[in-house]
Parts: C-alpha cells; structure tokens; sequence
C-alpha cells in the first residue's frame, strides 16, 4: 500500500519512469531530431577506453550506429519495452554486429561485478532519476580502475521556458545541482567536459558532455 502511495505522487519513481518509457519508447528515436552529441559522445568514450562497454539508460538504440563490432555491449535499461526495440534495431543492422548483451534494471538499485568494465556511457539517462548520484556510484564501481566513464546530460541545466511537469520529472534540469553533486562519492576524475549544443528547432539548452576517469 506504502509503495502505491509512493508510485502515485513520485512522478521520478522507478516504475512510474518506466512506464512512460514504455508508452513514449515506440516513438522515441523519431521524436528525437539530430543525433544531440552522442555521435561525439562515443567517439569520446572510444577513443579513452574499449573493451567491454557498458550502456546505462540506451532507450530504443538510436545510437547503435555508434558501437564498435570490436567492442562488447552491455545494455542497462529501466524500460521492457526500449530492450525490445533496441534488439530489434540490433537484429536490423547491418554488417559485423558488435556483441550486445542486453538487461533490465534500475541503475539507481543495481549492483554489478566490480571493476568488470573498461567503460560506462550514461547518454541522456541521468534526467529522470531521483537519485543520479547513487546510479553514478554505482556504475563507477563497476568501471575498472583507469576506465573511462562519460556522461552526456543537461547537468545544472534549468530550461526557464519548460512547463513544471517537465522540470519535475527531468531531476537534471534542477539548477542547484552541480556536476559535483551529480557525481556524489563516486571515484572520478574530471578529464574533458564541452557543451552540446542541440538543434535550434528543438528550443533546448545546452547539455554538457563529461570525460571521466575512474580511479
Ligand atoms: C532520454 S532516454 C535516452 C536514451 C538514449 N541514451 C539516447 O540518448 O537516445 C532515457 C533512457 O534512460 C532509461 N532510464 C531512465 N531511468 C533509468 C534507470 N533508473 N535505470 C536504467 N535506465 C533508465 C529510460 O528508460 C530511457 O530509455
């Protein structure tokens, strides 16, 4: 009973996040103009680190062009409905496939093995978390010592013309939370960190993409 309590007046709990992802991840990757920095992202991501890669929050895949067949994927993703849309984008692409393991789970609750990865991308996967801290410390335990992780999200960012739904389930969008914060008691160092700017059609502000090395 507590727990329904919970779910119905947090709009940035789990299963409520999850929901919406299964209801908007059928028209995701269309309703997403542009490529917003994540092209940038991974060659960033690839060119610190490759080897086994782990993907936080990869939605429907949009970004699969991306991955490396050299590499190996793993793919944690809140949303069931996401996977199955990123498997069958996978299953469609061509060429030498990359190898792609995927899972679901909440990053804030998941423990994996430690330091079991050579890097971490969080793309856009920080906004709709009510702790992003305790995913960030979570993933970096799972990073090996010397790995790279990146983050690519609007840190710090409060978009002044969004609608207060928006910026009540978009924790990112919150201004008193610094990339600091963000980071929590995670082992990371600060390497690299540029604005991405989005399409001018999309009336967004800039999110930021952040270099890590995890120590
Ligand atoms: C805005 S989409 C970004 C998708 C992809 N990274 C991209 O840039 O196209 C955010 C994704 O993060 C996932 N997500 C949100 N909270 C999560 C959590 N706690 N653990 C794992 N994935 C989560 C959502 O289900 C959604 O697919």
């Amino acid at each position: 009973m507590l727990n329904i309590i919970r779910v119905l007046i947090d709009p940035l709990h789990p299963a409520r996040v999850r929901n919406r992802y299964n209801a908007f991840g059928w028209r995701y990757n269309a309703a997403m103009s542009g490529n917003a920095g994540l092209e940038r992202a991974f060659e960033t991501l690839h060119a610190a680190t490759t080897g086994a890669i782990l993907d936080v929050g990869a939605g429907a895949g949009r970004h699969l062009s991306y991955y490396q067949s050299e590499n190996a994927y793993h793919v944690l993703e809140l949303s069931d409905t996401a996977l199955m849309l990123f498997a069958n984008r996978l299953e469609a692409r061509d060429g030498q496939k990359p190898e792609v393991t995927l899972e679901q789970g909440d990053a804030q609750a998941w423990r994996g093995e430690p330091e079991s990865y050579e890097g971490a991308m969080l793309a856009y996967t920080l906004s709709t978390m009510k702790r992003p801290w305790t995913a960030v410390e979570n993933i970096a335990h799972t990073v090996r010592n010397g790995g790279a992780i990146v983050i690519l999200d609007y840190i710090g960012q409060r978009d002044r013309r969004a609608p207060l739904w928006i910026i009540k389930r978009n924790a990112v969008y919150d201004p008193t939370r610094s990339l600091d914060t963000l980071i929590g008691d995670a082992p990371l160092a600060l390497q690299h960190s540029e604005p991405i700017w989005p399409e001018p059609s999309l009336n967004y502000p800039p999110a930021r993409l952040c270099l890590f090395t995890r120590h």
